[in-house]
């Protein structure tokens, strides 16, 4: 994991202050509990500009995130898009990590508090490939975890909501310990639900398959962007449950998330997918996400934000 090398600004409630003055107090409510709300957005340098990847429906994300759990939201969808962007030009990045982060603020103390003021961060920052450089050209592997996915009884899968994070650091944490890049946590019926911060695809005889929409995932964006591409291309995709049997017979088995893109899975649990090498749907896909993130797909340019 790579260390957050520092820029010049960050946006704080409204306005872009010096990086270091980006402090809170330890009073903030969400450090104690986790009730906060974020977003992981990617900003990519094209030809002659860059573009901010499917910045609305990344905005609609943390403002439903923040109606899940009942966190009022002082700015609107409009300022903080524009805060965005006012963040990325103040650091001068053209290719960059954009991190939105509602919270609680310092106040009353306790679960049922609610008075306390929300506060809004807007991060932005230089990060590569987040499974690393080498997991993306030859694949990475992965573990099936221990720890099930949060269940739809107490969480809210579709939130992208801090405290939840734990359930997904338990798993990566086992992963990585035990030698391994990722986890693949199952739900609570026993069938694939994603990995700790990317949706999973499996590939066989040329369909790809992902579980659907409703199952314990957040519903990511770069998994709808993923579909999208692949019907384009004329591939047939599915979405439907399975469970690790599948997985370990599939064909090709990928993750989507913003901050992975697409990265190949060249083995899980020890046994080797397919030819332990990424195969070429996946190879197709990721070359074609990549090509429409930079502004080269004319047809996609709906998604892309001009910074
Ligand atoms: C648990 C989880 N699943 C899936 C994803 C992928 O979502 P997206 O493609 O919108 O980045 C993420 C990342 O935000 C995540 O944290």
């Amino acid at each position: 994991m790579a260390i957050v090398e520092k820029a010049s600004k960050i946006w704080l409630d409204g306005a872009l202050r010096p990086w270091d003055d980006a402090q809170i107090h330890v009073l903030t409510h969400t450090l104690h509990y986790g009730l906060g709300v974020f977003e992981g957005i990617r900003c990519y340098k094209g030809k002659d500009r860059s573009y901010v990847f499917r910045l609305k429906e990344h905005i609609d994300r943390l403002f439903q995130s923040a109606q899940m759990v009942l966190l009022d939201m002082p700015f609107t969808r409009e300022q903080l898009m524009q805060g965005c962007f006012e963040t990325l030009r103040a650091n001068n990045q053209q290719e960059a990590y954009v991190r939105p982060l509602a919270f609680m603020g310092a106040g009353e103390m306790g679960v049922g508090s609610m008075s306390n003021p929300t506060r809004i961060s807007i991060i932005t920052w230089y990060w590569g490939p987040y499974l690393g450089k080498e997991g993306v050209e030859k694949g990475i592997r992965c573990r099936v975890s221990g720890f099930r996915r949060m269940s739809n009884h107490g969480f809210l899968a579709k939130g992208k909501i801090c405290g939840q994070y734990v359930n997904s650091i338990l798993a990566k944490r086992e992963a990585l310990l035990g030698g391994f890049n990722e986890a693949i946590m199952l739900d609570d019926d026993g069938f694939v639900a994603e990995a700790t911060g990317e949706n999973i695809f499996l590939v066989k005889n040329g369909v790809l398959r992902t579980p659907p929409y409703g199952a314990q995932i957040l519903g990511g964006l770069t998994r709808d962007t993923v579909i999208k591409l692949a019907e384009d291309m004329g591939l047939k995709v599915t979405e439907a449950r399975f469970a690790r049997d599948e997985l370990y017979t599939a064909d090709e088995v990928f993750l989507t998330g913003t901050a992975a893109e697409i990265t190949p899975v060249r083995e899980i649990d020890h046994r080797t997918i397919g030819s332990g090498a990424p195969g070429p749907v996946v190879q197709k896909i990721r070359e074609t996400y990549m090509a429409v993130v930079r502004g080269e797909r004319p047809e996609y340019e709906r998604w892309l934000a001009p910074l």
